[in-house]
């Protein structure tokens, strides 16, 4: 066999590509606090202080529906949503395991259950971001083997009670990387029951990109830019997906006004499609459960222009092709190339226009295939070209925005002879 030999991706990974682009969602007790998820242990507050928060918790503003629905209207195909995070408090039904759960609380219902009925009814696949750090339970610290007795059947009801699941997003193995965290068993059980569910172990901030147990279905890079995987020789195809806060703090930061720019969301998830990745891109509701006005608009705007260039989104693979700067192709499933183009200028009047610089001739290596036609996928607008296979020369017109508008990056689909 030769080694070089690049695995086929499995079906259930295969489709996890390509739905290019998810909401990860962090929200428990510590939203209340508005500082961000890890406010216990930064600001070290006691645990039986910490513990209150509990009987505040009402999820009165929580509608699994409403926010499936930002979700669909950004052009996210699924959403990660923590159903327990660090501070050990979990928003399902723990079934007699813990009383340190929504059902518990003022809030009093199974916010999972809630959780995977919205996302279904909406068409977006619920993903189960689930802790292995516990900062609650002191087995974590005091008796390792009880602790993780305690994780897998904590997850074995997630498995369990809640249908089909798009998979498993574990986080937290970096903090004991030494320890036998019993990966065999925790996974093996979730294929017992979800036979096609992602799995992910989330290797931290440190590590990005890095492939851990053979379970693992993708890679995971956290708040960064994520680097083509060489798949070459390795025993299984496995996905990639990009983290990424929408300010600074994953749960909720009501004091965090470092919230990244339209530009930047269109920016980023173009790097993450160019090299094959997924874009997971986070929000923090408020205590109460409700998407805040500022992350909702920046979804919503930036699913205008995911919308818009839908087909080189999603069911698309990294082609090769590069043109120069930020700007690249990817290759459809459906035969046709998407090029996309960075810092395009606006067409107008010289007394009002600015940033002409981008129009013009774009170039490309890389390609194989000979170009029929090349178009503008927002307006159709058809666009010249020249290519010259035998000294891999490839260039089209990229005339300006109409004037009125700028989408950040443009993307032209070139149909192949
Ligand atoms: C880090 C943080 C955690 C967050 C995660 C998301 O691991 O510890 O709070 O949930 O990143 O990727």
């Amino acid at each position: 066999m030769n080694s070089n030999r690049i695995p086929e991706p499995s079906p259930h990974v295969a489709a996890f590509e390509r739905m290019g682009f998810g909401m990860f969602i962090h929200w428990g007790l510590y939203s209340q606090l508005g500082r961000g998820e890890w406010v216990m242990n930064i600001d070290r507050i006691p645990k039986a202080e910490y513990h209150k928060l509990k009987d505040t918790f009402t999820a009165e503003d929580f509608d699994a529906k409403t926010i499936a629905s930002v979700a669909k209207k950004a052009g996210m195909k699924y959403i990660v949503l923590t159903t327990r995070h660090h501070d050990g408090f979990s928003l399902y039904d723990t079934r007699g395991l813990s009383d340190y759960d929504a059902p518990h609380s003022p809030a009093g219902r199974d916010l999972i259950a809630e959780f995977v009925d919205g996302c279904r009814e909406e068409g977006i696949v619920p993903f189960f971001y689930h802790t292995t750090i516990d900062w609650y339970q002191e087995s974590y610290q005091e008796d390792f083997n009880a602790y993780l007795d305690y994780l897998i059947k904590s997850v074995e009801v997630l498995c369990k009670h809640y249908g089909q699941i798009g998979g498993f997003w574990f986080d937290g193995n970096w903090d004991k990387p030494l320890a036998d965290w019993r990966e065999d068993e925790l996974y093996g059980m979730i294929r017992k029951y979800q036979p096609e569910a992602i799995i992910v172990n989330n290797s931290g901030l440190h590590q990005r990109g890095e492939y851990g147990h053979p379970e693992i279905d993708s890679v995971t890079f956290e708040q960064g830019q994520p680097t083509p995987l060489d798949r070459r020789g390795k025993s299984k195809y496995v996905a990639a997906e990009m983290c990424q806060t929408i300010n600074n703090h994953w749960g909720y930061g009501l004091k965090d006004f470092q919230t990244k720019s339209v530009k930047q969301l269109i920016e980023t998830i173009c790097v993450c499609r160019k090299v094959g990745a997924n874009y997971l891109l986070n929000i923090g509701p408020t205590g109460s459960g409700m998407v805040d006005s500022l992350q909702k608009f920046l979804l919503e705007t930036m699913g205008i222009w995911v919308h818009m260039y839908e087909e080189a989104i999603y069911g698309v693979t990294p082609s090769g092709i590069q043109g120069v700067g930020a700007d690249f192709a990817l290759k459809g499933d459906n035969g046709k190339l998407y090029f996309f183009v960075h810092d395009l200028g606006s067409n107008g009047h010289s007394n009002v226009t600015v940033g002409g610089g981008g129009i013009g001739p774009r170039a490309f290596t890389g390609l194989k295939d000979s170009i029929r036609s090349v178009k503008w996928l927002d307006n159709g607008e058809s666009l010249p070209f020249v290519q010259n296979q035998d000294v891999d020369l490839f260039s089209f017109y990229a005339s300006g925005y109409p004037y009125g508008m700028d989408f950040v990056v443009r993307v032209a689909e070139a149909d192949i002879a």
